[in-house]
């Protein structure tokens, strides 16, 4: 954790200072550190492939190799040129710097050869940084970080994303606002209102007020030492509202289905470190939304978007695949979430400064969203530093 003295580069001490409790949450604008993020799908991946990707500003280059994922630093030591501007791969578990000859095995990192000074002292003495990777549910995540032995990847999923007969198709963009910001739209109860024209509503029914707020007993802690760690919230214990009201008079009605029961469209939501969120019964009942905001930088993250789906024989597979492509991915995550991007887009520029953090004026919905940053304030396993990345 970091104290006054160690507040990162390019983010207001003063803020975090005002904020209390959650200056950690504030402090995190590059991410939490020491925890596993989804940085692509296995398949975007083939063996012997190589890939870049850039997470909680740290680039790195990836290559699977014997079915395989590795990743190590994208940067060579000797002058420091990102190895992935010409890949020279002369074996396949090596990569050659294209400059001068460092060569780095991908497995370890280990500086194994300077193909053009083979009797360097430094051959075999010096490593460039390697990263933890594992597959799961058709994702490759990385851990970001030095904390050893590495914690297990179920403490870094919400519970139930690695279940055996999930099935999960999903898909990942690049978003122009801080991690946070994406993390706190998704569980920000308030925010159905901007979902209030979604073309999802002509492919589900739904009961969809125009917004809802967390009575007593309806936000739950998760602070598991074993497990995940995150903020449930039930929406059967929210108080909905149907009709908004301008000077008495009602503008805008949310619908209301006889057919179904349920507060809102989902039946609740819950928040994980380190920013995943889990949507119940979403998009459609009988399917579960994952979505991740990945920090790539200060201002972007990528976008995780993942639905799972209970499945026991090979006909459950195929349907959930062809509903995945016509309708779900089209409509929930292309379309509903796409305002959900448009909305973090335009919130960026109120808190890149930091004093969004302390300008902004919640109102009692809101709760839910402190809430979870006060957990993850004192949860984390670490902040992302820029120091980190040298
Ligand atoms: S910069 Fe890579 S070998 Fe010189
Ligand atoms: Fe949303």
């Amino acid at each position: 954790m970091s104290d006054e003295h160690d507040t990162p580069e390019g983010v207001n001490e003063e803020v975090v200072k005002m904020v209390g409790d959650w200056g950690g949450y504030v402090e995190a604008k590059l991410g939490f550190r020491n925890h596993w993020y989804p940085v692509r799908f296995s398949k975007e991946l083939a063996e012997g492939e190589i890939l870049t990707v850039t997470v909680l500003g740290e680039q790195m280059i990836m290559r699977r190799i014997d079915g395989k994922v590795y990743a190590i630093r994208d940067r060579c030591l000797h002058r420091g040129v990102p190895l992935s501007r010409k890949p020279d791969c002369y074996t396949k578990d090596t990569i050659t710097c294209w400059y001068h000859g460092y060569t780095y095995r991908f497995q370890t990192g280990e500086l194994v050869n300077i193909l053009a000074a083979p009797d360097s002292r430094l051959i075999g003495k010096r490593k460039i940084q390697s990263f933890p990777v594992e597959e799961a549910q058709g994702l490759i995540f990385v851990f970001i970080g030095d904390m050893s032995p590495t914690p297990p990847l179920s403490q870094d999923v919400p519970p139930g994303f690695l279940d055996e007969d999930l099935m999960v198709l999903g898909k990942h963009r690049d978003v122009n606002s801080n991690w946070r910001l994406g993390a706190e739209n998704g569980f920000d109860t308030l925010h159905i209102f901007i979902h209030k024209d979604t073309t999802l509503r002509h492919y589900r029914d739904f009961n969809f007020p125009i917004g809802h707020t967390a009575l007593p007993g309806a936000i739950t802690l998760v602070e598991d030492p074993e497990g995940p760690k995150g903020v449930e919230d039930d929406f059967s214990k929210h108080n909905p509202i149907w009709d908004g009201l301008i000077d008495g008079n009602v503008v805008i009605r949310g619908p209301r289905s006889n057919n179904v029961e349920g507060t809102s469209a989902s039946v609740g939501t819950s928040i994980w470190l380190p920013g995943v969120l889990k949507v119940n019964s979403f998009p459609a009942p009988g399917l579960t939304q994952f979505e991740w905001y990945v920090p790539i930088d200060e201002s972007r993250h990528i976008y995780v978007q993942t639905i799972g789906c209970k499945v026991e024989t090979e006909e459950d597979r195929i349907d959930f695949a062809h509903n995945f492509e016509t309708t779900w991915k089209p409509h929930g995550l292309d379309g509903f979430n796409g305002d959900d991007i448009w909305a973090r887009e335009v919130t960026e520029p109120f808190y890149q400064d930091d004093y969004g953090w302390v300008d902004e004026m919640l109102c009692e919905p809101d709760s839910s969203i402190l809430a979870w940053r006060r957990l993850a304030s004192r949860a984390n396993r670490g902040i992302q530093k820029r120091k980190d990345l040298r």
